[in-house]
């Protein structure tokens, strides 16, 4: 679902939120240097921030599309995941996220900025929540039980800053467990901006669940938003709340993490020795667990030598146990991409 924002990079990089210059400016502050990672930057909003800032930008972003725009506009890109990306042994003052970290594994990219940050560099990942007035949010939401039943965002008016609170608090925790990093913050900045009709029935189309939507329901949407807002005056002012989590890299640099290529062989050799299903080599990230017996697969999630270490995740391989459905274990569920290889 990630690639969608990228089926239409000039309605997404027009039409969406910029961020706080207050924000830009106290992350800059807060930094021992120039050189910014925009991690996820998308057609390059924030890294151009940034860069009005002063600082130099260098974005990592997986969707080519989306990385094309933002080379065109001036940012310069490479295109991979966060967690697969290679920095080549090069460092940074601050690694930046805007609307984008939730893609990425908590702490597994902690992790990486912490590879990547110089001493006291600092790792800033925000959100913009909005929220509508409440008479525009109910007219918005009742659209939505019509005409999408059965998804379950849009049951009510949009939630605001608190839908943000589990976002904040899995980021923070992977901060925490990544065990580079001095206690996280939360910040948070207020603002507002007035949309037309037309403004925002732009903006609508680059939000994750529409860009899913067949063309004719995703019509009836902007009819009837558009209906909603024509019947209040042809304009509303959004409420927008952004959220950063954000802490500075500690001095003392953390042991280096086992490569991905040396978990792989492992897991293979493991597996073979015991006639069981090779992993899916393909995968970024593999590890086997103590006694052999499993192989455990992460598609995505990159383990880091800090959850490496996290002791409920230890005891699971231990015990053998499923990865994917531990509450409160951070790569619980993630994508759905744990797999187990079991002996055959
Ligand atoms: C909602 S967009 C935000 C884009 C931009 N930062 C902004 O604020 O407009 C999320 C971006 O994260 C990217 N993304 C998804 N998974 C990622 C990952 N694992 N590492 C880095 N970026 C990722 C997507 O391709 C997408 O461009």
């Amino acid at each position: 679902m990630a690639e969608s924002f990228g089926s239409d990079v000039d309605r997404y990089d027009r039409s969406r939120p910029r961020y706080p210059d207050a924000l830009v400016e106290r992350i800059v502050a807060g930094s021992p240097g120039p050189d910014v990672v925009a991690v996820g930057c998308g057609t390059g909003i924030e890294a151009r921030q940034f860069q009005t800032a002063g600082c130099r930008v260098l974005g990592v972003e997986p969707d080519a599309r989306m990385a094309d725009f933002a080379r065109r506009s001036g940012v310069a890109v490479e295109v991979a995941t966060f967690e697969a990306w290679d920095p080549d042994g090069r460092t940074f003052d601050a690694v930046v996220a805007g609307q984008a970290w939730h893609w990425v594994d908590p702490v597994a990219g902690a992790a990486k900025a912490a590879q990547v940050l110089r001493p006291g560099g600092r790792l800033a990942v925000f959100w913009n929540a909005f929220q509508t007035p409440p008479d525009v949010g109910e007219a918005f939401a009742a659209v939505y039980r019509r005409v999408m039943p059965d998804s379950p965002i849009h049951q009510r008016a949009m939630p605001g800053p608190d839908g943000y609170a589990v976002l904040c608090a899995t980021a923070a925790d992977g901060v925490r467990q990544a065990g580079a990093f001095g206690a996280p913050e939360q910040w948070r900045f207020d603002w507002e901006q007035p949309y037309t009709r037309d403004e925002w029935l732009d903006q609508l189309p680059t939000f994750g669940l529409h860009t899913r939507l067949p063309p004719d329901r995703l019509q009836e949407v902007l009819a009837g938003i558009g209906a909603a807002i024509d019947a209040v005056g042809g304009g509303f002012t959004m409420r927008y709340t952004t959220l950063a989590v954000t802490a500075a890299r500690t001095a003392t640099p953390d042991p280096a993490p086992r490569t991905a290529t040396a978990d792989i062989d492992e897991a293979r050799r493991r597996c073979s020795a015991r006639g069981m299903e090779s992993p899916d080599v393909s995968a970024p990230w593999c590890s086997p667990s103590p006694d052999g017996a499993i192989g455990v697969v992460h598609r995505q999630s990159a383990l880091s030598a800090a959850a490496r270490r996290d002791p409920r995740r230890r005891g699971l391989h231990d015990a053998g146990g499923h990865v994917e459905h531990v509450a409160g274990d951070p790569h619980a569920g993630h994508a759905g991409e744990a797999a187990r290889v079991r002996a055959s």
